[in-house]
């Protein structure tokens, strides 16, 4: 961990130091050889991969050990929909369909309603329902296989995660809970189980199997403490350890930490249109930054230059390159995806009505 920096499910702020936190969490970087096993199933390299936007994993190799005994694996990730999604929620989520296609994988996207309420006493009931399905549809418009996913919403369909959750949290101690995830007296009581309603979903398919189905969970390394505990009780519970694939934070577009939806001005949303991207990206200080600290350079790196050339062009050419182009190059591209984005969004408005049982 940085000097400055903090990094937990709730708070992402400051410097982040990558590599210490695999040291600080105990998980192994992705080598080498982990790639080019990858390699075998894809022909290429997912860009997030070669760049190590995913960049750590815990048990990532005995995933693909057992997927190669023709023990197919389950994805699942999730969101907490407490307001619309932005650029920094799209990348893990654009990596989770590149693994649904590559691997065949169904995905299990829980989203934690329950745990939006308890952080935040002001939002409402209606608010997080809306914002659960606003958010699935920039899930869906990402092009997943309706078949192949499985929606869990705590509070509406607590029947599939609650048994399995008590199963967790019946293994687990208030001392285990403090200890990962630092509650004071301030927290509602309700968090002392919310983490076993967040492991859930990592053992819902073998259960049903009723046969160990392996679990991978790509997300973000702030996510990484709920899979700590998961993986101590998995064992106690005899179901295989979830494995994760870790991906860094989208910086925010001043410097550091992750895009925040608390600070709107520095998050660019899905549903922003043109002119407020163009006036976001232009408001950047840019001047006297290079590729390393330049928060617009992060956003060609995170999603939007996937050739490693051109991406190297942009670098060297930082400095000389004048940056009011570099940004209106940025501005062109954000907007183009977006705007796809949201048509593909609104044509999955029955596709997510299904998905919730709405
Ligand atoms: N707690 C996560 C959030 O606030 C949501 C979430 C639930 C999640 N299950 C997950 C994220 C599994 C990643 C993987 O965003």
């Amino acid at each position: 961990m940085a000097d400055n920096g903090v990094i937990n499910p709730w708070t992402v702020s400051g410097e982040i130091d990558y590599n210490k936190l695999i040291e600080r969490f105990g998980t192994k970087p992705i080598d080498w050889k982990l790639l080019d096993r990858f390699k075998k199933y894809t022909g290429g390299l997912h860009f997030h991969l070669r760049r190590g936007v995913f960049y750590s994993h815990r048990d990532l190799d005995v995933v693909l050990d057992e997927f190669e005994k023709g023990n197919r694996f389950v994805i699942y990730t999730g969101r907490g929909p407490s307001g619309p999604v932005h650029l920094g929620h799209l990348v893990p989520w654009i990596f989770t369909r590149y693994l649904q296609q590559t691997f065949d994988a169904k995905l299990i996207f829980q989203f934690t309603d329950d745990e939006k309420l308890m952080l935040n006493p002001e939002l409402t009931e209606e608010e997080v329902d809306h914002w659960t399905f606003e958010n699935a549809l920039d899930l869906m418009a990402l092009g997943f296989e309706q078949e192949k996913v499985e929606f869990i919403v705590n509070r509406r369909h607590s029947e599939k995660v609650y048994r399995v959750a008590l199963k967790v949290a019946r293994r687990t101690t208030v001392s285990t809970v403090k200890a990962i995830f630092g509650f004071d007296g301030d927290t509602s009581p309700a968090f002392m189980f919310f983490p076993a309603m967040q492991a859930a979903p990592c053992f819902i398919e073998s259960e049903r199997e009723g046969r160990p189905v392996p679990c991978l969970i790509p997300a973000g390394i702030d996510q990484d403490p709920f899979w700590r505990m998961t993986r101590d009780t998995a064992t106690k519970l005899g179901y295989p350890k979830p494995a994760q694939i870790h991906c860094r934070l989208l910086p925010g577009l001043s410097e550091g930490g992750k895009m925040s939806s608390s600070v709107p001005g520095l998050a660019i949303y899905t549903t922003d249109g043109p002119d407020i991207v163009e006036e976001k990206i232009n408001k950047v200080n840019t001047q006297g930054r290079g590729p390393e600290t330049c928060s617009l350079y992060q956003y060609y790196y995170f999603l939007f230059e996937e050739s490693d050339e051109a991406l190297t062009r942009i670098a060297e050419g930082c400095g000389a390159r004048a940056c009011a182009l570099c940004k209106a190059q940025l501005i062109e591209r954000v907007n183009n995806v977006l705007e796809n984005h949201r048509v593909r969004r609104e044509g999955k408005r029955s596709t997510v009505t299904d998905l919730l049982n709405l």
